[in-house]
């Protein structure tokens, strides 16, 4: 039989189509799957990145309960207008600890994933309170009532093992000590030397201005995170990747 005629008994033939179809595709499929299980990591690894502190989880919890995600964006492009706006792309390792990640698919408002320390705390609380009264023509909804809503580490711990159940490098020690650092990083009298070993580069202040800690002081402590954990004075991209 020349190969077309072997073709045609193929194409004629269903069950061993389905059969030839089938093998084709398991190869096909193994090719692509397997190589991904010797690999040891796809992500390059960047000095600086370090799990979320019980706090700034906390405020990323309020921000995805809030659908922020909806308007916003964390991800800036390697294209010279996203990076002249907003800073340096977004790497991989950036959002390495980020389950669901907030990567987004729309931008009503601007890119967040570099938003850390660009306004002062004020700055977000007023924003928050009231969009319009700091940026009249936004259309962001009106935040005010995270400030009014006081919070309690009750659940910390459950949702630090979540993350590590999940691949996040969470020690005993950071489980275990959830609920003192969630309060420590809110108020700058306590004693926070430990969580900030535990969490290097954490901001220790009373973020939203009023007592207590509130929906509001987590969100401003994640949102006042975003894009500072990685020190790009310092960065080179590793090129022999
Ligand atoms: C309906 C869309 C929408 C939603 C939902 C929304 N925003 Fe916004 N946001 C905007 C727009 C538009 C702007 C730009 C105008 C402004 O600054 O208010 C903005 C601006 C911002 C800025 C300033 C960014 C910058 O670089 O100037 C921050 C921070 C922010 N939003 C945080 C949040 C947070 C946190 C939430 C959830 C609690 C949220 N937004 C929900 C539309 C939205």
């Amino acid at each position: 039989m020349a190969i077309l005629d072997k073709h045609k008994f193929l194409e004629t033939n269903a069950t061993l189509l389905l059969i030839f179809s089938f093998l084709v595709v398991t190869i096909g499929g193994l090719v692509q799957i397997v190589p991904l299980f010797y690999l040891e990591n796809t992500i390059e690894k960047v000095e600086g990145m370090r799990p979320y502190s019980p706090l700034e989880l906390t405020g990323r919890d309020v921000y995805i309960r809030e659908g922020c995600y909806v308007c916003h964006s964390q991800m800036i492009r390697a294209m010279r207008d996203e990076v002249e706006r907003y800073g340096h792309y977004s790497l991989a390792a950036e959002s390495m600890y980020d389950h669901p990640f907030q990567w987004g698919s729309k931008r009503t408002g601007p890119d967040l994933a570099r938003v850390g320390g660009r306004y002062s705390d004020d700055w977000h609380v007023d924003h928050l309170r009231d969009p319009q009264a700091v940026v009249p023509e936004s259309v962001m909804p009106k935040y005010g009532f995270l400030e009014r809503k006081l919070i309690e580490p009750t659940h910390i711990e459950d949702l630090i093992e979540t993350h590590r159940l999940v691949g996040v490098p969470y020690s005993d020690e950071m489980i275990e000590n959830a609920a003192v650092d969630f309060r420590a990083q809110a108020d700058p009298d306590s004693d926070y030397d430990a969580m900030l070993e535990r969490y290097p580069g954490a901001q220790v202040r009373n973020f939203d201005g009023q007592p207590g800690i509130s929906e509001a002081d987590a969100l401003i402590a994640y949102l006042q995170m975003l894009g500072t954990l990685v020190d790009f004075s310092t960065f080179t991209p590793d090129a022999s990747r």
